[in-house]
């Protein structure tokens, strides 16, 4: 099969690698893709939302299988775009349908959707300008702190937890009124404050069946202890201690189950990745949210646990075989740093020269932020590299991976120490 990759971050490298591994994988694409990926396939520079470069590429290519990364192409159609081009119809995508992307891409349509299938979540309430007063009054009845959701797409920069009351009836007018994060948050999702432990699950799903994959926690704050500012995540864990064959069980049926009945119910086609982040508090599970598409890093630590031919899997959902297929995870502990550059995730410099790449012993190196320059890899994001390693127990795995991390060197290199520190 030709396969075609979306996506540029360590995610991607990830699914590159394991995809480049399958005896099913003849010609494999990654667009725009970075240096890791060149090594494993052809990159291409087209955009991820780029519908009809992409189609051109599908065409001249003779792509037999397209895997979205990121979740803004799938919030934008591809899925249905490619279903409904003439040219492109028999092209296995892995990733939902517009509509099944609105559970990432719209809150207010995933709160009403766990609502209306009984799935536990915060209690919230949406407003919009024209309801900003009981915006402001359904503040009053609740506790702090105060969380505030842009329903849209905003960069993952669009939920808002506050302390103080005056300050979040601010923020809120400034999101729904004043545009603060422009059309995505025209309507804002309030909800109640959920405290407790987080960790993700995930779910490969054709729609019907579904298979339970790793769990993962990742660690999004910049700083050590989960202080300072929010990033794309700078490190993962899988699996998860606490995340034992009960813990899973009562995911399943309290949250898995009815999410799928629902997409059934709805008439959702939904053919790819949904990662169901939740919060646990005692015996407690709920959902904070959905995405539909894999977590990254978390991707850097559940793909390389996986045993089974990904490619298989993902061929049986385009032949509806899926349900016959087998799902085979490695026992052992993986986990990923990431090495991000000095400064991120607020201003920071590109372009700095790598070091120490070939040098790497006992960890697997998937990059994120990266370009190659002739002989050269460079720097070419925030978040750099994930450097992710296998262990007999968190520790251990831990322990590779810093190793790892000492001997790649690039200006300004950060990463924090304590990945798995809470677990
Ligand atoms: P989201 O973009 O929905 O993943 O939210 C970003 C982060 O905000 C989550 O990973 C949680 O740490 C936190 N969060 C979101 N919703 C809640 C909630 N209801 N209670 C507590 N923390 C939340
Ligand atoms: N690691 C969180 C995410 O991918 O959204």
């Amino acid at each position: 099969m030709n396969v075609l990759i979306l996506g540029s971050g360590a995610r991607e490298h990830a699914f590159a690698w394991k995809i480049a591994k399958s005896s099913m994988c003849n010609k494999l694409f990654i667009a725009p893709g970075n240096a890791g990926t060149s090594e494993l396939g052809t990159n291409v520079e087209v955009e991820v939302n780029d519908f009809e470069r992409i189609k051109k590429l599908a065409i001249d290519e003779e792509i037999d299988m397209l895997i979205v990364g990121p979740e803004d192409p799938l919030v934008n159609g591809i899925f249905d775009f490619f279903n409904e081009t003439e040219d492109l119809k028999h092209i296995t995508v892995i990733g939902p349908s517009k509509q099944g992307a609105r559970l990432e891409g719209s809150k207010e349509f995933a709160k009403e959707f766990m609502q209306k299938y009984n799935i536990p979540t915060a209690k919230y309430e949406a407003f919009t300008k024209n309801n900003l007063e009981d915006g402001f009054a359904f503040l009053d009845t609740l506790n702090p702190p105060y969380v505030l959701k842009a329903d849209g797409l905003a960069a993952g920069k669009g939920v808002l937890i506050l302390e103080d009351l005056k300050e979040a009836k601010n923020e809120l007018k400034e999101m729904v009124a004043d545009g603060k994060f422009g059309a995505a948050s025209s309507t804002v999702v309030i909800e109640e404050f959920l405290d407790g432990i987080e960790l993700s699950i995930f779910v490969l799903t054709d729609g019907d069946s579904y298979k339970i994959l790793p769990s993962a926690k990742d660690y999004k704050r910049i700083g050590e202890g989960d202080a300072g500012l929010n990033t794309g995540g700078m490190g993962a864990i899988s699996p998860v201690p606490f995340a034992d064959r009960f813990f899973i069980e009562k995911v399943e049926t309290e949250i898995i189950k009815p999410t799928i009945h629902g997409l059934k119910e709805e008439g959702i086609v939904y053919h790819g990745f949904i990662f169901i982040g939740l919060i646990v508090n005692g015996n407690d599970v709920k959902v904070i949210e959905y995405n539909v598409r894999m977590g990254d890093p978390e991707t850097e630590v559940v793909i390389p646990r996986i045993k089974s031919d990904l490619l298989h899997l993902f061929k049986g959902i385009g032949d509806g075989t899926f349900s016959e297929k087998d799902l085979h995870i490695d026992e052992d502990t993986a986990a990923t740093i990431m090495l991000v550059s000095g400064g991120y995730p607020e201003k920071y410099e590109k372009g700095k020269v790598i070091s120490g790449l070939d040098d790497i012993d006992g960890s697997i190196v998937f990059h994120a932020g990266t370009k190659q320059e002739e002989d050269a890899v460079l720097t070419n994001g925030g978040r750099v590299l994930a450097i992710t390693s296998f262990g007999i127990n968190i520790e251990d795995a831990l322990s590779k991976s810093f190793a790892n991390a000492e001997k790649i060197n690039f200006e300004k290199k950060y990463y924090r120490k304590d990945i798995g520190f809470d677990l």
